[in-house]
């Protein structure tokens, strides 16, 4: 799993002039910087964002813009003008730290939600909130489960925390919930579940989560992602109240459907005593000025946040559609974005090569375990037909030179 990821600082050592103390020059001369890295850390791998090597515009397609951005699930619409206004007139405040405490950006979703505030903690996106997690509740030997197959942050969290994960399988690209329980041991700590999940877009319903839940030991912490819930149209997969399982953090985001993923902006949910803890590890003034000020203008604006959804889910109805129509296995998604099974991992690479040559970033799945898939996320309208015509293109030309997709 790990030859197919880039190794830390994409396997380059570090060079004198990119480093600023005379002290940090000087542990660079003596050392090389993998071997500064706690043993653990030596040879962790980076997440890779957007279009991997494999997907990357070859180098004379490169230099023809624009390039059509569909690789990273970002929200092609944007955020909305009321957003920005609001970050403009926080930019008079940026030479002020941040409260602390987030709480007005916290009182603003616990009216959104219908949670208290004592129930929210806000932090530089949800990814933040999931390594605070693993900082402040894993402790050597303790384990973690998931499903080999979903958000890559996770693997690189574990591997940093230096603690096994026990992946079990997905099953038709969904989590696998009865096999992640039958997985669970004594030194389980730390259940993670992105509902729906990334990058297969898949889901689990909320009667099969409630029975999770309930089946799940009360000492493992269970950690639900739901960064893309406000793209979920099917009302039986988001669980409603938790509140009755102090074991359940939930993970949201404004990178997604709130258009804000540049600002960083996440939150989670859960019992307060959990909560608190979180607060007390975080990082006191993240997120930022003008990220809490963003925050609270998108809870405001639902109209904006309508419009995103529903262009969204016409859209990835469109790119379902017309990929099947064109051969390929897109699955079903309640997402931003859509997944697509091709016959082998070449002909996942070839397909992201091809299109990006027609300048359209999409993303082979190697690093998520799913070397033989690819995923797309759903542009502007102009952006999923040009997406459909370079795959319409692609095939056609593999057919022609007698490659299979
Ligand atoms: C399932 C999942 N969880 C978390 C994140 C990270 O979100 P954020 O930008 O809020 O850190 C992503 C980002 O793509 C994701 O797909």
């Amino acid at each position: 799993m790990r030859e197919q990821l880039a190794p830390v600082n994409g396997g380059q050592r570090w060079k004198l002039g990119e480093v600023g103390s005379a002290a940090a020059r000087a542990a660079v001369l003596a050392e090389p910087a993998a071997g500064a890295l706690a043993p653990h850390l030596d040879g962790v791998l980076a997440y890779q964002q957007g279009a991997s090597s494999s997907c990357a515009a070859e180098p004379e397609a490169s230099e023809r813009p624009p390039l059509i951005r569909m690789a990273s699930n970002e929200n092609a619409f944007g955020p909305s003008a009321s957003v920005l206004a609001a970050v403009s007139r926080a930019f008079g405040q940026i030479n002020r730290y941040p409260d602390a405490e987030g709480r007005r950006l916290r009182e603003a979703l616990a009216n959104h939600l219908g949670v208290q505030v004592e129930n929210l903690v806000v932090d530089s996106g949800s990814e933040a909130i999931l390594a605070s997690v693993f900082r402040g509740i894993l402790r050597d030997g303790d384990e973690v489960v998931t499903c080999r197959g979903t958000f890559a942050g996770v693997r690189v969290l574990v591997a940093t925390r230096g603690v096994p994960c026990r992946e079990v399988p997905l099953r038709g690209y969904a989590f696998d919930l009865e096999r992640l329980l039958d997985a669970v041991g004594p030194r389980t700590k730390l259940m993670y579940v992105a509902n729906p999940n990334n990058p297969t877009g898949t889901w689990r319903g909320a009667a099969d989560l409630q029975r999770f839940v309930q089946h799940l030991p009360k000492r493992v912490l269970f950690v639900l992602d739901e960064a893309y819930a406000e793209y979920v149209c099917d009302t039986g997969i988001l669980p409603g109240d938790l509140r009755a399982y102090p074991n359940v953090l939930r993970l949201r985001s404004f990178s997604k459907a709130y258009g804000l993923a540049g600002l960083r902006i996440g939150y989670g949910i859960g019992d307060a005593a959990l909560v608190a803890m979180l607060r007390t590890i975080k990082l006191p003034f993240e997120p930022n000025q003008l990220a809490h000020a963003a925050g609270v203008a998108a809870l405001a604006d639902t109209e904006h946040l309508q419009m995103v959804v529903s262009a969204t889910v016409a859209g990835r109805g469109r790119l379902i559609s017309g990929m099947r129509a064109l051969g390929l296995e897109a699955l079903p998604s309640q997402t931003n974005f859509v997944m697509a099974a091709m016959r082998s991992p070449a002909a996942a690479a070839e397909l992201c090569r091809a299109v990006a040559r027609r300048g359209i970033q999409i993303r082979q799945l190697a690093q998520f375990g799913l070397p033989d898939c690819v995923r797309v996320t759903v542009g502007l309208p102009d952006e999923n037909e040009r997406f459909l015509v370079a795959v319409a293109e692609a095939l056609t030309a593999s057919d022609d030179a007698g490659e299979s997709a």
